[in-house]
């Protein structure tokens, strides 16, 4: 059990990597909180898992993200792990086509959600210690056309969790992100333009040299070694999970 009696928060939880995450950390001995605004799926996710709790959260609100953090602390009696994995994509399109709503709310998800993460958590784990992963992307490293304000989104999740990663060494909380490469969630359709064909797969499948997408599972193994006290001396690492696209 590589994380027993560990107390994790994973956001966006209700389906995707999160849930993926959420299994993964629960089978190790987590305890789990399924953190979603989707009330439907993230109750789902939290019944699949023994022990797990959902919380309903939308990350773009710093009061909802604080009790978040109340929740974990006051169910498993602290916090230990802190997945931020709730994101939202742009539908791919020309740079200067996306509106300005979609912009803010791509920042606010993928971005704003961390400085108030950060905000409310790292007063409970300066305690004892903790771990945070961020959910990058390739996007942020080796961007494709038609993403860009998502990729810049990522970008900044690229850099900010290395800033955090120094800020926090001596409070001996680290700090890491997983960069996965394009995967066949609910994301896919957006990043394929709004037409899901095979052609369309191919494509971005034929940029990656392990010749598939990466797997929802996949990324939430990358994310129990970083959690885990064997990746106790790894921070500051964005580790890509894309099967050599960033090569
Ligand atoms: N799928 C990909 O191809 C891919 C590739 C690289 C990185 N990522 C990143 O991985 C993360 C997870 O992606 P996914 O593919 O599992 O996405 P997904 O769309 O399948 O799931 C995202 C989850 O986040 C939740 N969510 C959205 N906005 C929220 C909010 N404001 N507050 C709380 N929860 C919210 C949704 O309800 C959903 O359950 C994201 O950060 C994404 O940018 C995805």
């Amino acid at each position: 059990m590589r994380l027993a009696g560990k107390a994790a928060i994973v956001t966006g939880a209700g389906t995707g990597f999160g849930e993926q995450i959420a299994h993964r950390f629960a089978e190790e001995g987590a305890m789990v909180v399924v953190a979603d605004i989707n009330e439907d799926n993230g109750k789902r996710v939290a019944a699949d898992i023994e022990g797990a709790i959902y919380c309903k959260v939308d990350v773009t609100n710093t009061l909802q993200v604080r009790a978040m953090v109340q929740t974990c602390v006051a169910e498993f009696g602290g916090l230990d792990i802190l997945v931020n994995n709730a994101g939202i994509v742009q539908k791919k399109t020309p740079l200067q086509d996306l509106l300005e709503e979609d912009f803010d709310k791509i920042f606010a998800v993928n971005v704003k959600s961390i400085f108030f993460s950060a905000v409310h958590v790292i007063p409970v784990m300066k305690k004892k210690g903790g771990v945070i992963i961020n959910l990058g992307s390739t996007g942020a490293v080796r961007p494709r056309p038609g993403l860009t304000w998502y990729n810049a989104s990522k970008g900044a999740v690229v850099t900010l969790t290395k800033s955090m990663a120094v800020e926090l060494a001596d409070d001996n909380i680290r700090v890491n992100a997983v960069n996965p490469a394009i995967s066949d969630t609910a994301m896919l359709l957006d990043v394929l333009g709004g037409e899901d064909t095979p052609e369309g797969r191919n494509k971005l499948i034929s940029t990656i040299p392990l010749g598939r997408m990466t797997a929802p599972k996949d990324v939430a193994n990358a994310a129990l070694y970083l959690a885990s006290d064997e990746a106790k001396f790894i921070t500051g690492v964005c580790m890509e999970v894309d099967g050599g696209r960033c090569i």
